[in-house]
């Protein structure tokens, strides 16, 4: 039996100069649609963007960064605070970051080996990003139904040997994502998902393999009565 692609699908956080082909991104979506939702509510709604239009929001992008502008995001994100994660959640969050600062040195920045922060920095140059909104009233419930639908996106990207990597960095600048596509004022823009080809051997797509303990063991988040 082939390895499920939910054991083989990995963030990628370096991508090959390579354009998605628009019939490819299509048929990743439709894909996605296929996620379940309340009362097949389907809540999200996804805004692409790929080519030259992308490039520059690579360049505002980092521009928005090194000029410090002021960065949040229109569903309010977790906090750094201690009591928003339980010890658990700490402890994975630790070895991510772990992971992920082998490759986090900016003076290394050839486009095939750009450091962590430095890549986040240019939104990773992924050649197409897919932005997900949700109602602005949504429930949880709603928001479950769009992580559904996102993890479809990856999921089915990767079945077409496609990349991705779903990042909160992509959404920090609803200005410079709102009028690209001119979206509703009562959508809030709630995922940025970046995809492409993903470069071979580079550290920044290897960082869940330098992961110690990658995922939680399963008896330790999983109760079973009979
Ligand atoms: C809601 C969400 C936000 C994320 N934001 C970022 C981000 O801003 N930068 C980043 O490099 N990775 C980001 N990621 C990717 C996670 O770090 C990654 O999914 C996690 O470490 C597990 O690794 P895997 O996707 O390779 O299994 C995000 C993932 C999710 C689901």
């Amino acid at each position: 039996m082939s390895e499920s692609i939910l054991r083989t699908r990995h963030t990628a956080r370096a991508f090959k100069n390579q354009e998605i082909n628009e019939s490819l991104i299509r048929e990743i979506i439709a894909d996605a649609q296929c996620a379940p939702s309340w009362c097949n509510s389907q809540p999200w709604k996804a805004y692409v963007v790929t080519g030259e239009a992308a490039k520059k929001i690579h360049e505002s992008h980092r521009n928005n960064v090194m000029s410090n502008a002021r960065a949040w995001t229109e569903v309010v994100p977790p906090q750094f605070e201690a009591d928003c994660w339980t010890k658990e959640e700490w402890q994975n969050m630790r070895g991510f970051w772990k992971a992920a600062d082998v490759s986090a040195d900016p003076a290394d920045g050839t486009e095939d080996k750009l450091g962590f922060m430095e890549a986040s920095t240019w939104n990773f140059y992924a050649p197409a990003i897919v932005y997900i909104t949700i109602p602005k009233n949504a429930t949880m419930f709603s928001a479950y139904d769009v992580g559904a639908f996102g993890y479809g996106v990856t999921l089915a990207a990767h079945e077409r040997g496609i990349s991705c990597i779903p990042a909160y960095e992509f959404i920090r600048y609803p200005q410079e994502i709102r009028p690209l596509f001119n979206i509703p004022e009562d959508e809030a823009i709630f995922m940025g998902i970046g995809m492409g080809y993903a470069q071979e051997d580079v550290e920044l797509n290897r960082i869940h393999e330098l992961e110690v303990n990658p995922r939680a063991k399963t008896e330790d988040i999983l109760k079973i009565v009979k």
